[in-house]
């Protein structure tokens, strides 16, 4: 991750977990760690890791919270303070992050905030953090406001993907993480897309063929945009894609009912569906798209469709600024483009 301020690698390699203790020392001085994860990840993965730290010569403590996405809270990060305070951790020490996307961004937001910013790293579990949020550096915590609220922008010192370890997540959430996969694919990456035409999606789902490289592709399209935009002002945009009718869609079927990626998923061959309509995208890649989505086993389409609901939901993104929205469409596969819409025509664009 070539950022001007802030350099890091990431590193995607089967079996990588074994050889843990080697990268934190190749990166940090022999200290103290606070290790973050979730009670599922940390039974499965927890205890090789520390295992292999303390091999290294770090002295570790676990803080383990209960998983899923209504631990990612004040009270929970308030938590994780008062546990690195008690073990003594100080600026030159470090937190690591060993998990989904809830473990990372709750880590990484007590890393940014802990006696005003600490070393972090992160180790991505789930293919929701390997592809997407590990990558990029957002932090946050929901509020009772609103999902990520609150939070940061901070880079971490490094991030760890193996892939091996997805053999134990859950179907439903490695599917999530794919929908996020098939959009870098449509912005960014048309070998990606094409690699995803050609894989059987039960190679990919049960045997994880060819995984090292759709990773690896997906953090390329992240990476490149992050480094264009970091504080995500523009082209980082892109990464949009399907989300702002994906968050109204999650947001009126009621928080953890319709997945992240599952919503990704409706959104991008609706609005699709929108836009080429309009003439914005070409004709037939709607169909191409929802092949793609059903294909992976993601949803195309929410019911029931209420565009009263929706675009209620949808004016309050954060994406909505003034009375214009920024929806991103995909002109060609592989490509990305803003298209400014006024409320008025989103709202007429929802009744179709
Ligand atoms: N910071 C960003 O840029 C960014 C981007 C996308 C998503 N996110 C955030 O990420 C979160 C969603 O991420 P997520 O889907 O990874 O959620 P998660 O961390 O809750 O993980 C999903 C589930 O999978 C389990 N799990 C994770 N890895 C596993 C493994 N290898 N084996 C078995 N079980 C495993 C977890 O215990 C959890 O039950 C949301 O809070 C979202 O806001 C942040
Ligand atoms: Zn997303």
């Amino acid at each position: 991750m070539n950022l001007p301020e802030h350099p890091y690698d990431v590193i995607i390699e089967n079996g990588a977990l074994a050889n843990i203790g080697t990268w934190v020392s190749s990166l940090w001085k022999k200290q103290k760690i606070v290790l973050i994860s979730d009670n599922h990840v940390n039974g499965l993965y927890g205890q090789k890791v520390v295992d292999q730290l303390e091999k290294a010569g770090f002295e570790v403590a676990t803080f383990e919270f209960p998983e899923g996405e209504a631990s990612k809270n004040l009270l929970t990060a308030e938590n994780v303070w008062n546990f690195c305070a008690e073990f003594g951790l100080t600026r030159s020490d470090g937190i690591i992050a060993l998990g989904g996307g809830v473990t990372g961004d709750l880590a990484g937001f007590v890393a940014s905030t802990y006696m005003r910013g600490i070393h972090f790293l992160q180790i991505p579990t789930s293919l929701t953090a390997q592809v997407d949020s590990s990558i990029g550096g957002k932090t946050g915590i929901n509020s009772k406001m609103s999902k990520n609220m609150i939070g940061t922008f901070t880079q971490p010192d490094g991030v760890l993907i193996d892939p091996e370890v997805l053999q134990t997540l859950g179907q439903r959430e490695f599917r999530e993480g794919l929908g996020e996969v098939i959009k870098c694919a449509l912005i960014a990456d048309k070998d990606l897309w094409n690699l995803l035409t050609d894989l059987s999606a039960n190679d990919l789902v049960e045997k994880l063929d060819k995984i090292e490289e759709i990773i690896y592709r997906s953090c390329e399209v992240k990476r490149k945009v992050v480094v264009d935009d970091e504080l995500d002002n523009g082209v980082r945009l892109y990464l949009n894609f399907g989300h702002t009718i994906g968050h109204s869609i999650e947001n009126t079927a009621g928080y953890g009912k319709v997945m992240h990626g599952e919503a990704v998923a409706i959104g991008m061959v609706q609005i699709s569906k929108i836009a080429e309509l309009k003439g914005l995208m070409p004709k037939g890649i709607t169909d191409q798209i929802r092949k793609m989505v059903k294909k992976y086993g993601l949803p195309d389409e929410f019911q029931p469709w209420d565009e009263e609901l929706l675009f209620k939901a949808l004016t309050h993104d954060k994406k909505a600024r003034g009375r214009i929205i920024k929806t991103v469409i995909v002109p060609e596969i592989g490509t990305a483009k803003i298209n400014e819409v006024t409320f008025e025509e989103m709202k007429d664009y929802l009744k179709k």
